[in-house]
């Protein structure tokens, strides 16, 4: 079964678990948008629920099946958020931001009561950062001397976008970061020194957000994930 294949399968899923009358966080990325396209059928179909989009494609995509949008401020809890992830670890920590839009996919998780992640099975990790690299946003001002300070904890940080630097929705820069030794960046004390650091406004990391993890299988299968453990009401 093909990766989009396997992707489209945790998305039809997810939007399943969604009923008349809620608040959705709708996630960023490919995997989140064949969840916010099966949404928009359901929603033609008949069921009623109000939209919280992580980014302007989600936000277009979603209106054109005519799903009503809030902005986060104007609901302070969602019922669930959907949305996809670069790397998940069997405690269903995750990596996300590929797509830039962290900080926002941050905001949303923290104020849902659930989060469900959807991922092909390729996304699935032993150890946090084996395949894809940390993503750090940054203030675009001095951003050099913050990724001095994220070098200084043991992370190996590139400018994303090089020459034609990459800025996200919030206007600031992305440094795609790695471990350059053994830190764990699945330890909570890593993700909130790396979050401490003047400069830096938020990371990739997730951890202990996730309630629900589905997962499209290439064997057609969808494998489903649950948390073994308290959410964490901090923010990391
Ligand atoms: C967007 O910023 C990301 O967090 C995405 O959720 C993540 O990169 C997964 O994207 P795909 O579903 O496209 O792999």
């Amino acid at each position: 079964m093909s990766l989009d294949a396997q992707k489209r399968l945790a998305a039809e899923y997810a939007a399943g678990l969604i009923t008349d009358g809620m608040t959705v966080g709708l996630g960023s990325g490919t995997t989140a948008e064949m969840a916010v396209e099966t949404l928009g059928l359901r929603f033609r179909d008949g069921i009623r629920f109000v939209g919280v989009p992580t980014s302007g494609r989600t936000a277009e995509i979603a209106q054109s099946f005519g799903i009503p949008l809030r902005r986060l401020d104007e609901r302070s809890f969602l019922d669930i958020y959907v949305d996809g992830a670069d790397e998940v670890d069997p405690q269903l920590n995750l990596v996300k931001g590929r797509g830039g839009a962290l900080m926002r996919e941050k905001l949303v998780a923290s104020a849902a009561r659930r989060f469900v992640v959807i991922v092909d099975e390729t996304k699935r990790v032993e150890r946090l950062g084996e395949l894809a690299p940390i993503p750090v946003e940054v203030v675009t001002f001095g951003w050099p001397t913050t990724r001095h300070r994220l070098e200084l904890l043991g992370l190996t940080c590139e400018l994303r976008g090089g020459s034609e630097t990459y800025t996200t929705s919030n206007g600031n820069y992305i440094l795609d970061c790695h471990a350059s030794g053994p830190i764990d960046l699945a330890d909570e004390i890593v993700a909130q020194t790396i979050k401490l650091q003047t400069g830096v406004v938020d990371h990739g990391l997730f951890l202990r957000m996730a309630d629900l993890v589905v997962v499209g299988t290439s064997a057609g299968t969808v494998e489903v994930l649950e948390a073994q453990r308290e959410r964490s009401t901090t923010l990391s």
